[in-house]
């Protein structure tokens, strides 16, 4: 491919994507490109299937029909413990750590998913291993400095405030080096304060790492202010699409949703 194709070509395509739980159509056709860089804003109210879209993206799920592509090949045919290495990243509505390991330990667990090594390799210190294990302690220090972790770096996440551990996940999920990063709901739970500097941070991502950035968000002050493009989903349909400004006056984004939850 030619680097003006490799340009234009979407870095993630959703294709027709169908998701069904017993009697329910979670996802019902969902399409939509996403170009390398761009920060991709996914809404809808709850039970929309914004989660179960993020859950085949990164193979938890798979679809009932249809396909997603990344970087010109379908995932489909990866299991999930692979997705860090093709490079799709993930945060969790719900904060997913393991709560009684270090902030820095939770980040390497990120670093190491993308490496070679596994426990026999390890337990014979290979040389290999040890150089890989520098590396892994740099993209770690890196990070918690990145994310202004030093302070806990060495508490267990346990407990930390909610905010702080949210940030923990987001280094874990940077710690693959992701070219594409899901975060679901960063917002959730966090201050004006806390959301106000999310949304610089989201951006800093993806000016200075490169990464392309698909976030589901609730917080539409957060999700309007930082995203170039607005896809909106209600009943596992897409229903918009388009400029943040073009969405928020579309009569039917508002009758679905925007009319009683604008904050
Ligand atoms: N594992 C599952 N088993 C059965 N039904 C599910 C499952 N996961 C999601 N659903 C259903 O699929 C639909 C979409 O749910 P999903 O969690 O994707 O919504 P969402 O848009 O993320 O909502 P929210 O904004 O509340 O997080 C809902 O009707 C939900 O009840
Ligand atoms: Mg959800």
């Amino acid at each position: 491919m030619s680097a003006r194709a490799a340009d234009t070509e979407p870095q993630l395509s959703v294709r027709d994507v169908a998701v069904r739980f017993g009697g329910i159509l979670a996802l019902d056709g969902v399409r939509f490109d996403l170009h390398r860089g761009q920060i991709l804003g996914l809404i809808g109210p709850n039970g929309a299937g914004k989660t179960t879209l993020f859950n085949c993206l990164s193979r938890l799920y798979t679809p009932a029909s249809g396909d997603i592509v990344y970087e010109g090949g379908s995932i489909l045919s990866s299991p999930s413990h692979r997705m860090p290495v093709i490079g799709i990243g993930r945060t969790f509505q719900n904060v997913s750590l393991f709560r009684r390991l270090s902030v820095r330990d939770n980040i390497r667990v990120g670093a190491h998913s993308t490496s070679a090594s596994d426990l026999f390799s390890e337990s014979l210190a290979l040389p290999w291993v040890r150089r890989q294990e520098t590396r892994i302690d740099l993209v770690v220090a890196e990070l918690i400095d990145y994310l202004d972790l030093a302070d806990v770096a060495d508490v267990p996440v346990n407990g930390l405030p909610f905010g702080t551990q949210k940030r923990v996940e987001l280094a874990r999920a940077l710690a693959i080096k992701p070219g594409l990063l899901l975060l679901d709901e960063p917002a959730g739970g966090l201050n004006h304060e806390e959301v106000v500097e999310l949304g610089r941070l989201i951006r800093q991502i993806r000016d200075e790492r490169g990464v392309t950035v698909l976030l589901v968000e609730h917080h539409m002050g957060l999700v309007m202010s930082v995203s170039d493009k607005i896809v909106v989903l209600n009943f596992g349909r897409k229903i918009a699409e388009g400029a943040p400004p073009e969405v928020q006056s579309n009569p039917d984004v508002v009758a679905a949703y925007l009319g009683g939850s604008t904050r």
